[in-house]
């Protein structure tokens, strides 16, 4: 399969799938109702399944298109829970403060604020429950590696560096040059996808090498995802992206196009996506599907 086409249907097909395994997980929380309707709110609006697609592709890869072992569908959900719930929170009043989401009002507008919180916090111990009981040998390694990426260390890291870059806790910490809004980045955006492809190679149970490699693969994806979604704001509609646009400027966030300007940085992004491309050449057309996800990432609208 190697038809931009077929790449093209075989990735939504999974996406899709994804989506059918999250609706009826969430239909069988038995939980108040509020708070299930909250998370299925959140996680049912839409979203492109990017990070639960790379686990599984990841996987399929690594694994020489063999079945995918006992745990997958779990530990993909899980990746798409951190996501989800970090998406609740980044909307929140006192983060980014946005009313649009996956195309549907944010859930603090749907619901209420303490409703959104509280659908956060439950998808995010949602995600480590399904990691930690999905029965494959290295659960204790993924809980662990899906522990770092979300936490301090990595995504809730980075939400505080990128609120800190717009001055809110003072000058001190403002972001001024590519490497210091590529460290964040790196944190914020960057890890969450990273593990998305090492839990793909543990599902694998892939060699130390591959999973370096796949580290290697999903920094450079990182990057250049939030390279792209920095130009999204600035070059899509509310319509396409499904979440307001050119607001970042306006929150005086530092943004790729902010420090280079559109034309630096889809330089930025295009060098980023052959770093990505590069890592995967180990694996000839087994990375077929890989690739598509890299390149793709060039010219997004949503
Ligand atoms: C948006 O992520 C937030 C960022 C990390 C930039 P996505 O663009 O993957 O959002 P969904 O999941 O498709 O809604
Ligand atoms: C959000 O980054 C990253 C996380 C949710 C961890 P942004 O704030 O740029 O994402 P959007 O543009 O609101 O989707
Ligand atoms: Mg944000
Ligand atoms: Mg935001
Ligand atoms: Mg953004």
């Amino acid at each position: 399969m190697s038809d931009v086409a077929d790449l093209s249907d075989h990735l939504e097909a999974v996406a899709a799938s994804i989506t059918g395994d999250m609706d009826q997980l969430l239909g069988e929380l038995k939980a108040p109702d509020r708070l299930v309707d909250a998370m299925r709110h959140a996680v049912l609006a839409g979203g492109k399944r990017l990070r639960p697609v790379l686990v599984l592709e990841a996987t399929h890869m690594l694994g020489a298109g063999r079945k995918l072992p006992p745990g997958s569908p779990q530990v993909a959900m899980a990746v798409e829970c951190i996501h989800t719930y970090s998406l609740i929170h980044d909307d929140l009043p006192s983060m980014d403060d946005d009313d649009l989401r996956r195309g549907q009002p944010t859930v603090h507008k749907a619901f209420d604020e303490a409703t959104a919180i509280l659908a956060g916090d439950a998808l995010q111990t949602l995600a480590f429950e399904l990691v930690s009981t999905c029965g494959h040998p290295a659960t204790a390694a993924m809980t662990r590696d899906l522990a770092r990426a979300s936490g301090a260390t990595g995504m809730v890291g980075g939400q505080l560096l990128d609120l800190a870059a717009e001055g809110r806790f003072g000058v001190a910490q403002e972001i001024k040059d590519t490497y210091a809004l590529a460290g964040m980045q790196a944190m914020k955006t960057g890890a969450l996808i990273e593990v998305s492809c090492t839990l793909g190679a543990h599902l694998a149970l892939a060699t130390d090498e591959d999973r370096q490699r796949m580290a290697q693969y999903g920094a450079a994806l990182g990057l250049a995802f939030q390279i792209s979604d920095d130009l999204l704001d600035v070059r899509a509609s509310a319509d396409e992206a499904g979440k307001r646009t050119g607001k970042d400027a306006e929150a005086g966030k530092t943004t790729w196009p902010g420090l280079l300007g559109v034309e630096g940085a889809q330089k930025a992004l295009d060098a980023s996506i052959t770093d990505a491309l590069k890592t995967l050449e180990a694996y000839g057309p087994h990375s077929a599907k890989l690739a598509f996800l890299a390149a793709s990432l060039a010219h997004r609208t949503k």
